[in-house]
């Protein structure tokens, strides 16, 4: 890989290190500036690693491995780079092995654009960087230009000045460099005299790594709306919101395992193929290896029209889960507190943008706990991840505020600051119904009454403008409910919770579980389900039952809830929609 060359002058240098792929890129500068270092080069065991995003290390100190002192006996270092880029690089040496008689050389550490334009402070002007990235935005003149290129790591991109006096093979370099080319850079840092930066790279050495027919690259710098992008998912989380929807989810998913660690949960796996459908809903993806061809499917024996599974894989019905709660329940009921975060799956026809068929469920399941105690876990549960969201992505939250939501800070401050709201379910209904008496007209769905599902529009009155904050719904009427929710005494209601949240309506649903054999066994009955099918799951009550509690929070629609991007289409990498599973 040549990083830039100087004509007449050797600059490409490979070398092979056992176990690891090892190459040298170097620029005319680098070269003369390494063969000194070479000279004077001490190393014990250096390990120059470059901050993850996680990492609030300073950037100085990550950088520090790269200066070596005098130590004349030593080998010249060797650049390890592993084989597929990552933002960790290794100098070792070896004072056994023998001295060398190559050229000494150094590539500065890859910096991220984060760890120079959000973490980095000015003790980074001077320092020699590679930096890596796409190109964002590029202005080309006869002695120097912009390039502006973005790594994913910071909604900002770097500022690289390339000047025809210092960077090998300007023109050559420049010509092949359009928006979307990705690029090496080595450089100085710079403070930056443009607006909107505080730092710049001074290139000494720009490496087309890979080209972009910036004829054919859809991605171009106006904006795109949502719902082109979503044609082109692939190449989406190159734009500025994709980006930062990411790096927000990856934020909440770190801060979710975070605080369940720390409040003593235990991880599960839930499986994703099932027998049982935990809602109870029947709105499961069949899992099957059964031929393709009609006319090859095995019959029932008698009933002709009925297809056969005990010859399929796993021997019976097998579905894509809809919730891996019946799992967490059994781990809960040996372990105390655990927590599944999964994918889970749901083929309901629903065209909302508020609906996958593929979504991520959190769901936490608390032994020797209640309805009470599960709220609380909730409510402590969502601010915490709410809360490291605020101080980890402001930059995102900020453009989130500027693009999508006005509103954002004020609702997320809000959220940590203030108590959730809690309402029994009988009361909201009484309070809807007050609501709606005003003006019929304004309501889309005006019949409310003890036994109405609510609809997105009653949970979204209630949460937005009676309480104006997050608000518990609980003690729902039993039919409306999941047979395995708990009974309460007036024989009308369970111990069922909903979370509602201003601009998305549900984030959360759960429950006080029925941990009472008989009861249990009288529900899955009335709800016309197949004891048979749960035999295990009503094990849990005949040995060792006790009341326990749980629910689940779907990851998408917390994800809407934390950007404000309004259609959960844009919550998840690649959304799976009834119609649509391209990418
Ligand atoms: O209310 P749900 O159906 O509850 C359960 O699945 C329980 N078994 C959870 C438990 O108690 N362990 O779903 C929980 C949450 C909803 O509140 C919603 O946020 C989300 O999952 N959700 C969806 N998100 C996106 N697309 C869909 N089709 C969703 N269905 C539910
Ligand atoms: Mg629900």
């Amino acid at each position: 890989m040549v990083l830039g060359t100087r004509k007449g002058t050797s600059s490409c240098f490979c070398l092979s290190l056992t176990n690891l792929i090892t190459v040298t890129m170097f620029s005319c500068a680098a070269i003369a500036n390494s063969r000194h270092q070479a000279q004077t080069a001490a190393f014990g065991s250096l390990l120059a690693k470059v901050p993850t995003k996680s990492s609030r290390t300073s950037p100085r100190r990550l950088l520090a491995p790269c200066a070596f002192t005098q130590a004349p006996s030593c080998r010249p270092p060797r650049l390890l780079v592993s084989p597929v880029s990552t933002s960790t690089t290794l100098y070792v040496s070896s004072s056994t092995a023998a001295p060398s008689t190559s050229t000494a050389t150094t590539v500065p550490a890859r910096l991220k654009v984060r760890d120079i334009l959000i973490n980095g402070d000015d003790s980074l002007i001077g320092q020699r960087v590679t930096v890596k990235g796409w190109t964002r935005t590029i202005r080309s003149q006869k002695t120097f230009s912009f390039i502006e290129i973005n790594d994913g790591s910071s909604l900002g991109g770097l500022q690289v000045v390339a000047d025809a006096e210092k960077v090998c093979d300007y023109e050559a370099v420049l010509s092949k460099i359009h928006t979307g080319a990705a690029l090496g850079v080595v450089g100085v840092i710079k403070a930056s005299p443009g607006k909107g930066q505080k730092y710049e790279v001074a290139a000494e050495s720009v490496e087309v790594v890979g080209g972009c027919d910036p004829e054919a690259y859809p991605l171009q710098k106006k904006r795109h709306t949502l719902e082109f992008l979503r044609g082109i998912a692939h190449l989406r989380p190159r734009t500025n919101t994709l980006a930062a929807v990411a790096r927000v989810r990856s934020a909440l998913a770190f801060a979710t395992h975070n605080f369940f660690q720390e409040q003593g949960f235990y991880y599960l796996q839930s499986p994703i193929i099932t027998a049982s459908d935990c809602e109870g809903a029947g709105e499961m993806f069949r899992v099957t290896t059964l031929p393709d061809k009609v006319s090859e499917l095995p019959r029932v024996e008698g009933e002709e029209d009925r297809i056969d599974y005990s010859h399929d894989f796993f021997g019976a019905p097998a579905y894509l889960t809809v919730s891996g709660q019946l799992s967490g329940e059994a781990y809960a009921c040996a372990m105390g507190d655990v927590y599944t975060f999964g994918p889970t799956f749901r083929a309901e026809n629903s065209q909302t943008t508020r609906h996958l068929a593929e979504f991520n469920m959190i769901e936490p399941e608390m032994a020797f706990a209640d309805l009470q105690d599960n709220m609380r876990n909730a409510e402590a549960y969502v601010k915490a991840i709410v809360r490291h969201v605020l101080k980890e992505c402001e930059e995102d939250l900020a453009f989130f505020e500027k693009f999508y939501d006005k509103t954002l800070m004020a609702r997320l401050n809000t959220l940590v600051s203030e108590s959730f709201a809690r309402v029994e379910y009988t009361e909201a209904v009484r309070l809807l119904q007050e609501e709606i008496a005003k003006d019929r007209g304004a309501w889309q769905f005006p019949d409310v009454d003890f036994g109405t599902d609510l609809q997105t529009e009653h949970e979204r009155w209630l949460c937005e403008k009676k309480f104006q904050r997050a608000t518990f719904v609980y003690n729902y009427p039993r039919e409306i409910k999941a047979f395995y929710m708990r009974d309460n005494e007036d024989g009308k209601t369970v111990a069922a919770m909903d979370l509602l949240v201003p601009g998305v309506g549900e984030l959360i649903g759960g429950s006080q579980r029925e941990e009472r054999l008989g009861r249990l066994e009288a529900k899955l009955e009335e709800f016309g389900l197949d004891k048979e099918d749960y035999w295990w799951y009503l094990d849990l009550r005949r040995f060792g039952s006790v009341p326990h509690s749980g629910y689940g929070l779907g990851f998408e629609r917390l994800v809407c809830y934390v950007t404000g991007v309004e259609n959960i289409r844009e919550a998840i990498a690649f959304p799976r929609t009834p119609g649509s599973a391209t990418f």
